[in-house]
């Protein structure tokens, strides 16, 4: 039997070329006087602020001194900057990094708590000021989730910070914003979807709503992912890709990702491995380890994408998995930690800090005990 489930979602949503246009209407929709702009300094260098700032017609400031995945303390200082000014709509331009900062600031503008509160009382803050999230790469999702992920160096971790509270309240989905996505980002940053799609749906918490949109991420993205990363020109599967990551976002807020991120999270805080990098690198391993117990899903996947045939359900789930290691390698992800620097040393820190993600561990279909995590660990260290 079903658990209950809901589905949350931003309160307006823009989409498509030009889409950006939109932004003065939301501005003067809000009120806001004064806006902050959250983003990094490598989509500044990529000219995406530039565009759209000729959409803001009102007093502005930028705020850009942020690390990709940053710690909670980085947050921290951006949340405290931006603060100081205490704008009205808080835009964010950016990847997971800046979304998920600015929707921490959203809450903690202006006030008492501190993000490192949220780490262990995630919901005791409320949203302050409302947000409009321009995400600049397809992606993380995180302009549909309620999810902030931040570094905790002190745990060697990423720790998912979650709060209905922090749902953006404006998205605005340009494909103007991915166009010139670098390869190595637009590569890690599909796979990342990919990931949440295929976890959503084969998860224990995956439900009807849910299912809507995590099967229509999985086919856009199994069907695009290469072509979109691949070729510069090819904007119809770049923006099936947006539209893709957006859909899985949706999946994760109402369902819920499983131990492909919940493993991968040590990898992110003790080996600053890039989000969608070490997902890349747990998913063909995390699959063949659920593979028993999700076959049917995996095989109802695989019609989706590629429309039913004769296969068996074992042949279309095995053939799924198949699909996604060689999309793994046609876009030149490392498949194991090799290149990382870590080691058999490593191994026993790895399991012990992963085990510790029981919030994600618990949405897996199959328990994964102590000794499934060493195996699944010890099969990406060489
Ligand atoms: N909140 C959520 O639901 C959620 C979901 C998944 C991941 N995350 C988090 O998001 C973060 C990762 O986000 P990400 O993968 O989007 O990458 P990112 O935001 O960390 O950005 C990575 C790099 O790409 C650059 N970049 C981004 N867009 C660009 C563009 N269009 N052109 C040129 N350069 C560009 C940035 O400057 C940065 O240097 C991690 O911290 C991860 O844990 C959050
Ligand atoms: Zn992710």
């Amino acid at each position: 039997m079903m658990d209950e489930f809901s589905l949350l979602l931003p309160r307006r949503v823009y989409a498509g070329f030009s889409s950006l246009s939109h932004i003065d209407g939301i501005i003067k929709e809000t009120g806001a006087p004064k806006v902050a702009i959250f983003t990094d300094k490598g989509i500044e260098k990529a000219g995406l602020v530039d565009i759209v700032l000729k959409n803001i017609l009102v007093e502005y400031r930028i705020f850009d001194d942020l690390p990709a995945e940053p710690t909670y303390l980085e947050a921290q200082a951006l949340v405290d900057e931006a603060g100081a000014y205490g704008a009205d709509l808080i835009i964010a331009v950016g990847g997971g990094s800046v979304m998920d900062t600015a929707k921490l600031a959203s809450l903690l503008q202006g006030g008492q708590i501190r993000v490192k509160d949220l780490l262990d009382s995630p919901l005791i803050a409320k949203k302050r000021v409302r947000t409009l999230m321009i995400p600049t790469t397809a992606g993380t999702g995180a302009e549909a989730t309620l999810n902030a992920i931040v570094a905790v160096p002190e745990q060697k971790l990423k720790v998912g910070i979650v709060n209905p509270e922090m749902m953006s309240d404006y998205v605005i989905l340009d494909p103007e914003m991915i166009r010139k996505l670098p390869m190595k980002i637009s590569a890690s940053t599909g796979v990342d979807a990919l990931c949440h799609a295929i976890e959503c749906y084969t998860g224990n918490k995956a439900n009807y709503f849910s299912d809507i949109f995590a099967l229509e991420a999985l086919s856009l993205i199994m069907n695009n992912i290469e072509k979109a990363v691949k070729d510069p020109d090819a904007m119809d599967a770049k923006v099936k890709m947006q539209i893709a990551s957006f859909y899985a976002g949706i999946a994760i807020t109402s369902s819920g990702t499983t131990a492909v991120h919940a493993l991968s999270y040590p990898l992110g805080g003790r080996y600053h491995i890039a989000h969608g990098v070490s997902n890349a690198i747990l998913l063909v391993p995390v699959m063949k380890f659920n593979e028993d117990a999700i076959s049917s899903r995996l095989a109802s996947g695989y019609d989706r994408c590629y429309g039913h045939s004769d296969l068996s359900e074992r042949e279309k789930s095995k053939a799924m998995i198949e699909r996604m290691e060689e999309i793994v390698k046609s876009l030149e992800i490392p498949s194991n930690l090799a290149t990382f620097n870590v080691g058999l040393g490593d191994l026993d820190d790895l399991v012990e800090a992963g085990m510790k993600v029981t919030r994600l561990l618990n949405n897996n279909m199959k328990t994964v005990t102590k000794e499934d995590a060493r195996r699944i660990y010890s099969q990406i260290l060489c």
